[in-house]
Order: structure tokens, then sequence, then C-alpha cells
């Protein structure tokens, strides 16, 4: 058995509260969660145990492994974190589905989520901090960066190749060979027929930039990224 601690008590820590105890309740024990906000997570039913800077100090050669879960918004602060946290050699948990169905020669980095009906192909290449909602497809010989957040039922064809801090809405294609520019995000049943240039909101079938990203959407701006470190 071992102990989680969240880093996060907003809505992508309700999901994962929810899900270790549906699904992984057999593996993994939730001991509580960090959040900057001392009102945050009051109906997660798990303990606030301080704020982040708490956490780090709390999990530095202590027992159990951390769960980044601070959501969309601020993924880039989930990248930080997970910088910070590898470098004190705290164990990353990844939580994944025992009804997903994952190639052994797929590799995915730390930090995961990975849902029920995730498939993962042949030689598919993940960084860290993956999120695949349910049904979400990573076809064979495929690259995702790090920090990629795939919706629901979207799918990843063979050899296509996703940057880092992507966000591939729910039901959204990516076709063969196609390249998505780092921070794109894809909306929600949009289908990438052609490569997508980095930092942009791209709508439609086939996809075409409908505007740059700006501060409040759900994957960070190109002027962040460029300061994040590479977990
Ligand atoms: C694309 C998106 C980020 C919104 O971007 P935005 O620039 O703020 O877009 P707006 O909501 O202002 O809409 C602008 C136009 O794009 C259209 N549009 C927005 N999302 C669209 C989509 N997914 N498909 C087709 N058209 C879309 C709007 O209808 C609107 O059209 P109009 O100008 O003719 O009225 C959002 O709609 C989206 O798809 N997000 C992904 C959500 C998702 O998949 N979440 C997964 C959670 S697990």
């Amino acid at each position: 058995m071992t102990a989680l601690r969240l880093f996060g008590g907003g809505t992508r820590a309700s999901v994962i509260v929810d899900f270790v105890r549906w699904r992984l309740a057999d593996r993994f024990e939730l001991q509580g969660f960090y959040d900057d906000n001392p009102s945050a997570g009051g109906a997660l039913g798990i303990p606030r145990l301080g704020d982040v800077a708490d956490g780090l100090r709390d999990m530095n050669g202590g027992d159990g492994a951390a769960v980044l879960a601070l959501g969309t918004y601020a993924s880039w602060r989930a990248c930080e974190l997970l910088h910070e946290l590898r470098r004190r050699r705290v164990p990353v948990a990844s939580l994944v589905s025992p009804m997903a169905s994952i190639s052994p020669s797929a590799e995915i980095g730390p930090g995961a989520l990975i849902l029920d009906g995730v498939f993962i192909g042949a030689r598919a290449r993940i960084g860290a901090l993956l999120t695949a909602n349910a049904l979400a497809i990573i076809e064979h010989d495929t690259t995702l960066g790090h920090n990629v957040m795939l919706g629901s039922g979207a799918a990843i064809a063979g050899f296509a190749h996703i940057e880092d801090h992507c966000f591939i809405g729910t039901n959204a294609t990516v076709l063969p060979k196609v390249v998505v520019g780092s921070g794109t995000l894809l909306a929600a049943g949009s289908t990438a027929s052609r490569d997508l240039p980095a930092g942009v909101i791209a709508v439609g079938a086939p996809a075409k930039t409908q505007r740059s990203v700006g501060e409040g959407d759900e994957v960070p701006t190109s002027a962040r990224i460029s300061v994040l470190p590479r977990p």
C-alpha cells in the first residue's frame, strides 16, 4: 500500500480522489492534500495538510508518494512542482486504471493519470504528467511530450507527435504523422489533418488556427513555457 499526498485541492483533486477510491483502493491510501488556499478541498473527504511549501517540506525524505492534482489552468505550476519534487527525490505516483490497455513497449513518464478505457499502443513514447481521460487512444509509434492532456475519446494516430503542454480536446483527432506544436490546444471534436503551430487554439475539421493562446486558457502561454524547467 502506498500512501498518497495530493498537491492541489480543486476539481482535478476531486476526480483523483474519486478514481483512487473507485479503482485503486487496493494499492493506494489517500492521506491528504496540500493547497495554498486554506478553504480548498472542503468536499474531498481527506484532510488539508498545509500549503504547497509545507508539502515540499513534509515529503522530503518521508514515506509515500506525491500526486500532482493542480488541473489544466495550473499545469505550468505542476511542471515546476514536479521538477522540485524530483530534485528532492520524492516519488511521484502515476495513477493508471486497471481498465486501461497499455502496450508493454510503451514508455510513460512520471505523474501520469490514465483513466478507464484508454489505449496506448506499441512503442508510444510519452513524457511526464500525461493526463489521458476515459477512452483516449494513443496509437503506435506516437510521441507525446511533457504535460500533455487528452480529453475523453481523443485519438492520436500512429507516428503523430504532440509537443509539450498540449491539450487535445474531447473527441478531437490528430491524424497520422501530424505534429502539434508545444502549448497548442486542439478544440473539442476537431481534427488536426496538417501540422499545427505552437501556442495556438485550433478549431474545426480540418483544424485551423483561431487565435493565439492567452492568459486564462487551459494551456500555458509561450512566455510561461519558455521559463518552465524540463522534468
Ligand atoms: C476552443 C475552446 C478552447 C474555446 O476557445 P475560445 O477561443 O475561447 O472560443 P469561444 O468559446 O470564444 O468561441 C469562438 C468560436 O469558436 C467556436 N467553437 C468553440 N469551440 C469549438 C469547438 N470545439 N468546435 C467548433 N467550434 C468551436 C464557437 O462556437 C465560436 O464560434 P462563433 O464565433 O461562430 O460564435 C473550447 O471551446 C474547447 O473546445 N475547449 C476544449 C474543451 C475540452 O475538450 N475539454 C476536455 C475536458 S476533459
